[in-house]
């Protein structure tokens, strides 16, 4: 149902190494159909939250649920708990060259397909159909390696769109693409909002935020949230992006 909580972080704490801090007693909800943007300057845990939210990393302090499932690194050592969260929540990495790591993208994109268990059918119709959407058909017996920026990010995001997750969780979606690409991928998330997906968008990008969120988190650059603003116009809001450093 639209506006139902997918994923409830409560006081999560994480330090890189046990020594690093990333994130301070972070809170926040993720309502189904939202798009939310995490905002904070360089530093400020924007990439650590995200990979928090998607099982990629535990915080040392606090809870995670998702789907109205404990999300901690016990409860999806159960392969069949694995694979309803990876169906359910994908990241898209800043860098697409961390999710891009088979001889050609067709077999990336078989990949998160097989981690689902979904036969050799229904993976060819989804790898169709995201190549279709995303421009990717003829890169599709390419080498990762040897594509471009903008057609790797192509390709690393049909490796998450394959797994049709209902939450989408991306890294800094613009950051190093060209103009055109750029006007691309906007138009990509502006669709993906369209058609109901609920997504959560890093950036220290405030243009990009207003444009395509509901609402905005702020993180501060030791790390706690300092701001949650009910909608981009509240972004005006120069006391908190001054504190944050993002003015
Ligand atoms: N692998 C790591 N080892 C040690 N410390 C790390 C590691 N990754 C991140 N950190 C530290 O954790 C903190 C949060 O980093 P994070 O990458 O989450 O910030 P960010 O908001 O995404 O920054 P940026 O805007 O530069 O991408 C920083 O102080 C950083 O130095
Ligand atoms: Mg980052």
């Amino acid at each position: 149902m639209p506006g139902d909580v997918l994923l409830s972080a409560d006081g999560l704490s994480y330090r890189y190494l046990d020594r690093y801090p990333a994130l301070e007693s972070v809170s926040l909800d993720v309502r189904e159909g939202e798009s939310l943007a995490v905002l904070g300057a360089n530093g400020s845990g924007k990439s650590t939250l995200l990979k928090v939210l998607a099982g990629l990393v535990f915080c040392q302090a606090g809870t995670l649920e998702a789907f109205g499932e404990q999300v901690s690194e016990e409860t999806l050592a159960d392969h069949a708990a694995n694979a309803r969260f990876r169906s359910r929540v994908g990241l898209v990495f800043q860098d697409p060259a961390a999710q891009l790591f088979s001889a050609t993208v067709s077999e990336d994109l078989q990949f998160g397909c097989r981690q689902l268990g979904l036969d050799r059918a229904k993976t060819q119709r989804r790898i169709t159909e995201v190549a279709g959407m995303l421009g990717i058909a003829d890169l599709l017996d390419r080498s990762p390696a040897h594509l471009s920026l903008g057609q790797a990010k192509r390709a690393a995001i049909g490796t998450v769109l394959v797994m049709s997750p209902h939450v989408l969780l991306f890294d800094e979606p613009t950051a190093a693409l060209d103009p055109r690409t750029t006007t691309w991928l906007l138009a990509l998330l502006a669709q993906l909002r369209a058609s109901g997906r609920t997504l959560v968008i890093a950036t220290h990008d405030l243009e990009l935020a207003a444009a395509l969120s509901d609402r905005s988190i702020i993180l501060s650059e030791d790390h706690q949230v300092i701001a949650h603003t009910a909608t981009p116009r509240a972004l005006a809001d120069q006391q908190a992006l001054t504190a944050a450093n993002l003015t």
